[in-house]
């Protein structure tokens, strides 16, 4: 996820005026998902009971799922595996898609194991066999942006990771991309989205990119309306040792269901 630096806030930046092509997709990474952070921890334990549960009560496989704005974090990925024939990875910045790519060709990284380990605390994660193969054969790389488009509409599942409040300073496009990727799935598929909270930008390597600043309420606004009754959104405590050195309050992960209406 995006590390905050006050710098950033005076400034306006569109989502169309940032660099993302040159987004450092290693450095990035390295800085976020080498190893597992308690919040990572703690974020993806509650995605996994909140997808097994759905599906508990919902039973469906073989979906067709989404990932926006994957950059290089798998673990939502990973949280949809066991019910997805395909899973588009949609990305906006080239280098980001080269890194996605790789990692579908090669065979994710050691480094995503422990991730997975989070997961198998439920069902069915718990009995999926092998899933750096599964990610392989169902991973679909795609770089394009979200604003024109996704690529299709319809998922029946799907997950966006610290990019609606990291993609430019504008309360506007936050809400939009909100909507796209709502807009995005079938009624009644379940969702996870997380954000970053009281951000105010970030730097990957030596660039900086925008953040809008949103809370809970925010995130709770732009995603009611596509949303089901029950939608909840909780709010991740930023671990001690990160507390002096990255610049945002916490996260928020929201997690619920489609509705059946039109949003
Ligand atoms: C802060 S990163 C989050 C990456 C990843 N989801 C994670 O959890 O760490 C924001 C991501 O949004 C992507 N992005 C920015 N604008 C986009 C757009 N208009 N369409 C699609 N992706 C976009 C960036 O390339 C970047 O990978």
């Amino acid at each position: 996820m995006p590390v905050s630096t006050e710098a950033d806030s005076v400034r306006t930046e569109r989502n169309s005026e940032a660099p993302w092509d040159s987004f450092d997709s290693l450095a990035y990474f390295e800085h976020n998902y080498r190893t597992l952070r308690s919040d990572d921890r703690q974020i993806l334990a509650r995605v996994g009971a909140h997808f097994s549960a759905h599906f508990a009560e919902f039973p469906a496989k073989q979906l067709h799922g989404i990932d926006v704005g994957a950059g290089t974090n798998l673990y939502p990925a990973l949280a949809m595996l066991p019910w997805c024939e395909t899973i588009t990875l949609f990305e906006r910045s080239a280098g980001n898609v080269e890194w996605l790519g790789r990692a579908k060709a090669e065979g994710f990284g050691a480094n995503w194991q422990p991730f997975w380990d989070v997961l198998t605390v439920n069902e069915p994660y718990d009995l999926f066999p092998d899933p750096r193969a599964a990610f392989s054969r169902v991973a679909d790389v795609r770089q394009g942006d979200l604003f024109g488009g996704l690529p299709g509409s319809g998922y029946g599942i799907g997950t966006m990771f610290f990019v609606a409040e990291s993609l430019s300073t504008e309360y506007g496009e936050f809400q939009d991309a909100v909507s796209a990727f709502a807009g995005s799935l079938a009624p009644g598929a379940p969702f996870a989205a997380a954000f970053m909270e009281n951000s105010l930008g970030y730097e990957v390597g030596d660039l900086r990119f925008p953040a809008c600043r949103i809370e809970a309420e925010h995130v709770t606004h732009s995603l009611e309306p596509f949303a089901a009754e029950g939608m909840k959104v909780e709010r991740i405590d930023i671990p001690a040792e990160l507390l002096l050195r990255d610049g945002y309050t916490g996260m928020l992960l929201a997690l619920g269901r489609r509705s059946d209406g039109t949003g």
